[in-house]
């Protein structure tokens, strides 16, 4: 007999066996089962969902009293408008200040798992989402994002804007701050880009489109040229 005929033997007699045992071993509905550890089924404290002689009301889960925040849900009183959006960008303020560099570590954290995937890690809108189909998001080094205040952004990261989704169920209110910390230093470790830099790229790009084994280096960059 071949390997594999034997294993289909053993197979089959598994199977039989398998369905032998549960005929066998058919429970009985109207025995209990076995309890495996009985102090987890019926515990000693009263369990959230039992009725409760001591508490007020009977009941062992209380409502908070009124008025009460839970600790990390402090309310954001503002809606999911533009004009809101702009209202946050004139009276929120970062809560962390500037040089909190733990704060900043984190933000990149944060910026990383939330934030990179559409944005980049450099910010400049080329995240694996954006590259395969998802609107691609404007540049956060451009000027216009450069411009907005702290808590503009952090409106933004909380309620969304245009195509990008709201982050406020993944992000707590605070790790969103460290976020927008670390837009600015992503902001700030990039030089703006310039209008007259932008068209001398491009007239380098035309000149070494136009005129054949022109140098084009020396049209762009001086300081390789005094190399030579
Ligand atoms: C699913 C992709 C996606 C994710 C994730 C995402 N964004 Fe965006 N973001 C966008 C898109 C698309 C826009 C452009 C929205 C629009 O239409 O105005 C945008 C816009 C922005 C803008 C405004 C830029 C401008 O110039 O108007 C900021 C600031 C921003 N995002 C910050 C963040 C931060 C911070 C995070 C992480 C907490 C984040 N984004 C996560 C897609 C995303």
């Amino acid at each position: 007999m071949s390997g594999s005929a034997k294993l289909n033997w053993v197979l089959l007699l598994a199977v039989i066996g398998v369905f032998a045992l549960s005929w066998y071993l058919e429970p009985d509905p109207t025995q209990r089962n076995f309890m495996f550890l009985p102090g987890m089924v019926s515990a000693v404290p009263y369990e959230s969902f039992t009725a409760n002689p001591v508490l007020a009301g009977g009941a062992t889960m209380q409502l908070p009293p009124a008025g009460t925040i839970a600790r990390g849900y402090a309310p954001i009183h503002f809606e999911a408008t533009p004009e809101e959006a702009e209202r946050a960008g004139r009276e929120l303020e970062n809560p962390f200040s500037a040089d909190d560099l733990l704060a900043l570590e984190q933000g990149e954290r944060v910026f990383e798992t939330y934030c990179q995937l559409c944005h980049g890690s450099g910010g400049e809108g080329d995240g694996t989402v954006a590259m395969r189909g998802f609107p691609t998001p404007p540049s956060l080094l451009a000027p216009k994002a450069r411009e907005l205040p702290d808590g503009r952004i952090f409106h933004i990261a909380t309620f969304g804007q245009g195509n990008m989704p709201s982050h406020a169920a993944q992000i707590e209110p605070e790790e969103r701050w460290k976020a927008v910390m670390w837009v600015r230093q992503l902001q700030a470790a990039a030089p703006p880009v310039i209008e007259e830099q932008v068209d001398e790229g491009v007239e380098a790009e035309m000149v070494s489109a136009g005129e054949e084994g022109e140098d084009i280096v020396s049209v762009s960059d001086p300081e390789v040229d005094d190399e030579r």
